[in-house]
């Protein structure tokens, strides 16, 4: 049984996938329909604070000061896979912010349900390992699971029913390879689809979609060799693929999901040129319009500088690698 009132903060960051996860296997288990792999950020925080209150007829949220009613069936739905492990029924008051724009591309999704797996496990003690913590995340978003690592990570696709071989695993740490990322934010509003009704809509109408997912596993393996081999030609050609053909299949979608916006496309034409001169840095473009350029760490001074230049770019994030989601406080 839970006493009066549980609680604790966690704290986790975004990750950004280089070999993208775009479809399912299953949709009620959140499974992936192939792997994925990404490298989590330093600089962009979510912070989540969870309180199990019994004085509480519902669960309520808040989001960034505002009180939500949107997220509150799913996240009290996740929360409900951890109160079933606890054996309780309490309710519980979520607050979450985010240091960074939130719901436009930039996987506020994942850094968010890493820190809410995390604090529930912390509030409840339940001392669960990290792969399980991943597995739980990935019921909330599938990218969340690969935040509970930090530095390069990789998604397991897994292939039993019932998702227990479906979580992430680190590949390795940050400071074995501390690149950086230039973040290119070309708007602050919201996207019109999220990816969770975007995938779906390409697994039932992209006729790239079977193509797509059957390229990932040779895109999985040469990118993990490139990282554990720190090969950044490597990495960047086949991590450009993997963006490229994830947007083809988007594009293909009927109707199409075109995410990008001018500035997105002037940003690649940018990041090209500066590949041309010699400049260590590739770019990958989620389910939104802003585009990350991953770069050598001598190179991100150029790449920012660069990116700033263009037209339609409001701003720009750098940022390392950095750690897995972790536990802050907790208390009773
Ligand atoms: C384009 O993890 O947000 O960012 O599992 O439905 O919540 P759900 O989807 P989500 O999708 C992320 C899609 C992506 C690529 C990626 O991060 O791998």
């Amino acid at each position: 049984m839970t006493s009066p009132s549980m609680q604790a903060t966690a704290c986790a960051q975004p990750n950004i996938a280089l070999v993208k996860y775009w479809g399912k296997r299953d949709a009620a288990l959140n499974l992936p329909a192939a792997g994925s792999l990404s490298i989590t950020l330093a600089a962009l925080h979510t912070r989540t604070h969870l309180r199990f209150d019994p004085a509480l007829a519902q669960d309520e949220v808040v989001l960034n000061g505002r009180r939500e009613s949107e997220h509150t069936r799913k996240i009290g739905g996740f929360l409900d896979l951890f109160r079933a492990r606890a054996r309780i029924e309490t309710r519980a008051r979520i607050e979450s912010g985010n240091d960074f724009p939130t719901g436009a591309g930039l996987a506020s999704s994942a850094s968010g349900f890493a820190a809410l797996a995390v604090a529930a496990d912390g509030a409840l003690a339940l001392g669960l390992a990290k792969h399980e913590l991943s597995m739980l995340a990935r019921r909330g978003s599938g990218s969340a699971a690969r935040s509970i690592f930090g530095g390069f990570v990789e998604m397991a696709a897994g292939d039993r029913d019932d998702g227990t071989d479906a979580f992430a695993t680190p590949l390795l740490d940050a400071a074995a390879w501390p690149l950086e990322v230039v973040i290119a934010i070309t708007t602050r509003e919201q996207k019109a689809t999220s990816s969770r009704d975007g995938m779906q809509a390409s697994q039932r109408t992209s006729p790239y979609y079977r193509d797509w997912i059957a390229t990932v596993p040779g895109d999985l393996a040469t990118a993990r060799d490139a990282v554990l081999a720190r090969d950044f030609e490597k990495l960047a050609h086949v991590s450009e693929a993997s963006c490229m053909a994830m947007h083809a299949v988007m594009l293909a979608t009927r109707p199409a999901l075109i995410y990008w916006n001018g500035a997105t496309l002037a940003c690649i034409q940018c990041i090209r040129s500066l590949q041309a001169e010699g400049t260590g840095v590739f770019f990958t473009i989620d389910a939104g319009p802003q585009v990350k350029a991953v770069c050598l760490p001598q190179a991100a001074a150029r790449v920012a500088d660069a990116l700033r230049g263009i037209d339609g770019v409001e701003d720009v994030l750098a940022s390392g690698l950095g750690e897995g989601a972790r536990l802050e406080t907790v208390s009773a």
